[in-house]
């Protein structure tokens, strides 16, 4: 008898920011139990599901996750009871129904996505097998399933620095490596270096980013790129070869009337100057990829970045597409970026995820499977990454425990030998 849905429980948390998430329990008839934790953004885009927040200004500023909570104990559960857990569609369906907005605002994105999470997990306790596993079998593509290559976050600015510098992440691609563990070693060689090369320039750095990187006060942003080079051939490494550049504009964040403000840098530039700023910026760094270079709803803006630049970079959507199937659609149909950023709280539940990766394979796009800045200990990334074969993962930087436990995750998937990692000398492939 396949187990079927017994017991729901929530608990409001907190995230690695200090503000309220929310843990599901799921217990199956089999006596299964497992929990999940939903994460939350800060430079959210315009089209994501909608977290559900208390709003009583006197506990967390009205960010208390206790409504969210009590949907899920009440009518979520009472909906789900008896179904059965592997059918996972038919669960995540069966929410979608009930909450019955398009942005899930009801229930909220943050109670339906624990619940969905926490569901797959709990069968693959039931079924003893790792959670990749149960996932690669959901996203109908087992055969896929890999150790990703890592994005890691060492420069911050934008909403996870206190907007010292514009553009939200300067990340390192530790691609052309043996091993994960390789890979990962590298990535934190470079965090360390590119604290070394800030500290010989003079700039007081106090602490971390909201995602565990650097958060300095740079004269431009370009300067970010200078030391991060710099920091990849200090710690030794060969650029584009073994390590190349990633960018996350974020650039909706600083675009109003219908320009990008570089108030650090006292000018303010039109779509076109910003693509002229990323082919010049391309050709004196080793930069391969661009995450929102553009705004969130520049279409004709992004067809022409996706031509321009298209050939040689990977040109992800995050605000863009909003792991959303009906707006990634719209990108491939206008030839819009290259590439999809995936995170499971824009869209709520696993199977929508599933869609989107799905959709991206098919069309050829590439996928990345990323945290959130406002992240729990929930390690649940590391394995959809895994069976996803979606072959990148962007968690943050390699401090602070909520961006550790999926690095830490994929170590130990990693050392389980189940899973193949390739280096590859050319990125992306
Ligand atoms: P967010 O940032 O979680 O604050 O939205 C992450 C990103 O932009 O990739
Ligand atoms: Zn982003």
């Amino acid at each position: 008898m396949s187990p079927r849905i017994a017991r729901l429980r929530a608990l409001e948390i907190l995230d690695s920011r200090g503000v309220p998430a929310i843990e599901v329990e799921v217990t199956l008839s089999d006596g299964a139990t497992a929990t999940a934790q939903a994460p939350s953004g800060a430079s959210t885009g315009r089209h994501e599901a909608v977290e559900l927040r208390d709003g009583e200004a006197e506990r967390y500023g009205g960010k208390g996750t206790r409504r969210a909570c009590g949907h899920v104990e009440g009518e979520i559960a009472r909906a789900l009871a008896g179904m059965e857990a592997r059918d996972q569609a038919a669960v995540d369906g069966r929410m979608v129904e009930l909450d019955g907005t398009a942005d899930k605002s009801r229930l909220g994105a943050n109670a339906i996505l624990g619940v969905s999470c926490a569901v797959a997990r709990a069968v693959s306790v039931s079924r003893r097998e790792p959670l990749w596993r149960t996932l690669s079998e959901l996203g109908g593509d087992a055969g896929e399933a890999k150790l990703p290559v890592p994005m890691v976050n060492i420069l911050s600015g934008g909403l996870h620095a206190g907007r010292r510098m514009e553009f939200q992440d300067f990340l390192a691609v530790v691609h052309g490596f043996g091993s994960f563990s390789e890979a990962l070693r590298a990535a934190t060689d470079i965090h360390g270096e590119t604290k070394r090369i800030l500290d010989e320039a003079g700039y007081t750095l106090t602490g971390v980013a909201d995602e565990g990187g650097w958060g300095p006060a740079l004269r431009t942003n370009e300067e970010a790129l200078q030391v991060l080079t710099e920091a990849i051939e200090r710690a030794g490494y060969r650029p584009l070869e073994q390590v190349s550049i990633a960018i996350d504009a974020a650039a909706s964040h600083f675009y109003e009337d219908g320009r990008y403000e570089l108030q650090s840098e006292g000018r303010w530039l039109t779509a076109e100057e910003m693509v002229e700023l990323y082919a010049r910026w391309a050709g004196r760094y080793p930069i391969r990829s661009l995450e929102d270079g553009l705004e969130e709803d520049d279409w004709a803006g992004w067809e022409a970045l996706t031509q321009r630049m298209g050939g040689a970079m990977q040109l992800v959507g995050d605000d863009l597409f909003t792991t959303n199937p009906a707006r990634l659609r719209r990108g491939i149909d206008t030839g819009a970026a290259n590439a999809v950023l995936v995170k499971m709280n824009q869209i709520g539940t696993l199977t929508e995820t599933f869609a989107v990766l799905r959709m991206a394979r098919e069309a050829g796009y590439r996928a990345v499977v990323s945290a959130r800045s406002g992240e729990t200990e929930d390690s649940f990334l590391a394995d959809l990454a895994c069976a996803s074969g979606a072959g990148q993962i962007k968690v943050g930087s390699v401090t602070r425990s909520s961006r550790l436990a999926k690095y830490n995750r994929l170590l130990g998937l990693e050392r389980d030998g189940e899973l193949s990692w390739r280096a590859s000398t050319s990125y992306p492939e």
